[in-house]
């Protein structure tokens, strides 16, 4: 069999734990599917032992998702574990991942034992773990800065135990690749029943090498499986970066020598999905997915391109899911041209009914913009109007005026649980008055701590894409909005960042 590289997608765990990337059971279980339409080897769907939210989110991604491994992670001791397996209890093919820290500074600041204490708790989590699941994952929290004689001790006792991959996580984002490469490799050759598990790479990108470790970790020291998200997204500085690390193994075939099971087409889809769901924007040069990933702007270079793709193009665009013809549809463009398009874009409704209301949220917009882009339907089918989940707020209409040295003033109307309100405020500009209306009759107090706008397909033709994150007792979460008004852009993303901050329970986010 040839030699596979598993891939380990984290988004809806530790993408999650990035400051207003919470996201609800219906976002995630989207997010899931894409995944499993990405042909994810391993799906993991959160930490259920640290919210009920996150339970029900990890249960329902369990029951729907047949295609991939659905794993939990879990504290190192029996009630997460317990709770781990009971959400797991639908899967096909269920995983739990288990942890606990093993660097000196962790044991003693944090968790306040001594090393055979940690050691005994691994070896019993692990013990524990095995009657419940056949398919366990160690690791060993803060794993790179770990004395390496206790680590071999402690990886050595929990493959003894029962557990089948074993995770190495630079917690940190500490490493350098050569230096992480070489510590997986002699934690291989130093544990002798190294080779009863499968041994897997975790990076942290707080130094920006989180996918460079990763790839070291897999040709300097013999990792098969990577764990990473999309866009990168993780806590600080994220995690790596899954369209990279595939990328650069599919391109580099001559160099790596590894198969995957990834269909790499899904790839902006799901970059795309995530995004507007966490508000995390992409920035225009990043790898593979950002919008100038693929675009030539000098003059020598597009002429080459135009000669030869290959002088400058090491990928192809359409491998990765950008089309070539960007235009897709318009105003005139029936419901089964549009559906067809979805399923192109590989955007799976969960009914007719939700085909029929993106469908009319599409003719809305074509009303108003004559060319619809891809960027613009996935924007539309990830806006959460067209979810199940009934908001708090909603966006009704705007109007606003603003002149050269006049203070401008914006009128909004909203619902508030399904019931119109009318508000008014004057501001800087016209996006500060638009929010300081609904501010004045919401009341929230919330601090908002990032504003951004995007240009959703390039153009001032083309819809904007604003971001908002407000901070409200030690709570944080992001808004999104879309509209070719990027005031009403603005309002929207206001509105669903306020709908975020007053839905309870299921926004917890999980605690690595
Ligand atoms: O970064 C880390 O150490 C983790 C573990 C829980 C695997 O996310
Ligand atoms: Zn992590």
């Amino acid at each position: 069999m040839a030699d596979k590289l598993i891939i380990f997608d984290t988004t809806l765990r530790d993408g999650e734990q990035s400051p207003g990337a919470s996201m609800t059971r219906d976002e995630k279980l989207r997010i899931a599917r894409q995944l499993e339409r990405l042909k994810v080897d391993v799906i993991e769907a959160g930490f259920a032992a640290s919210s009920n939210g996150d339970f029900e989110a990890v249960q329902l991604i369990a029951n729907s998702i047949k295609d991939s491994t659905i794993c939990s992670l879990s504290r190192a001791n029996d009630r997460d574990i317990s709770r781990a397996a009971d959400a797991l209890k639908g899967a096909n093919r269920a995983r739990i991942h288990t942890f606990i820290a093993t660097s000196a500074l962790h044991m003693e600041k944090k968790l306040r034992m001594t090393p055979d204490q940690v050691f005994e708790q691994a070896k019993q989590s692990v013990r524990f773990a095995r009657n419940l699941v056949d398919d366990i994952e160690f690791s060993p929290e803060d794993g790179y800065r770990s004395d390496v004689d206790f680590l071999c001790r402690v990886i050595e006792a929990v493959i003894h135990e029962g557990a089948t991959t074993i995770n190495v996580p630079d917690t940190v984002g500490y490493a350098i690749p050569e230096l992480y490469g070489n510590f997986i490799k002699t934690l291989r050759e130093r544990v002798p029943n190294s080779d009863k598990a499968i041994w897997s790479v975790h990076c942290h990108n707080d130094l920006g090498m989180a996918v460079a470790n990763s790839l070291a970790g897999v040709k300097i020291g013999g990792a098969r499986q990577v764990e990473c998200t999309i866009n990168g997204l993780g806590e600080r500085a994220g995690n790596c970066s899954l369209e990279e690390v595939v990328m650069a193994v599919r391109t580099r075939k001559d160099y790596f020598g590894l198969e995957m099971g990834i269909d790499t087409h899904h790839i902006l889809a799901a970059s795309r999905m995530v995004s507007q769901t966490t508000g995390f924007v992409v920035q225009p040069n990043k790898a593979v997915v950002g919008a100038n990933a693929f675009a030539h702007a000098s003059g020598i270079h597009q002429d080459g391109v135009l000669k030869a793709r290959d002088t400058y193009e090491i990928m192809r665009a359409e491998d990765v899911g950008w089309t070539a013809n960007k235009i897709v549809l318009g105003k005139l463009s029936g419901r089964n041209a549009f559906k067809q398009r979805l399923q192109e874009l590989g955007v799976q409704m969960e009914s007719e009914a939700d085909i029929n209301a993106s469908f009319a949220r599409f003719k809305e917009l074509a009303d108003r913009k004559s060319e619809i882009f891809d960027e613009d339907i996935l924007a539309l089918v990830s806006d959460e109007s067209v979810s199940h989940v009934k908001e708090q707020y909603g966006f009704v209409s705007l109007s606003q005026h603003s002149e050269t040295g006049e203070r401008p003033m914006a009128s909004i109307v909203f619902t508030v649980d399904g019931k119109e309100v009318k508000a008014e405020s004057d501001g800087n500009g016209p996006v500060d008055a638009s929010l300081k209306a609904i501010e004045s009759h919401v009341k929230s107090g919330a601090e908002m701590v990032l504003y951004s706008v995007n240009a959703i397909s390039g153009s001032t033709e083309s819809q904007g894409e604003v971001t908002v994150r407000l901070q409200n007792s030690g709570r944080v979460v992001n808004g999104v909005g879309s509209d070719p008004d990027i005031v009403v852009a603005s309002a929207k993303a206001y509105l669903s960042a306020l709908n975020k901050l007053h839905s309870k329970a299921d926004r917890v986010a999980a605690q690595g």
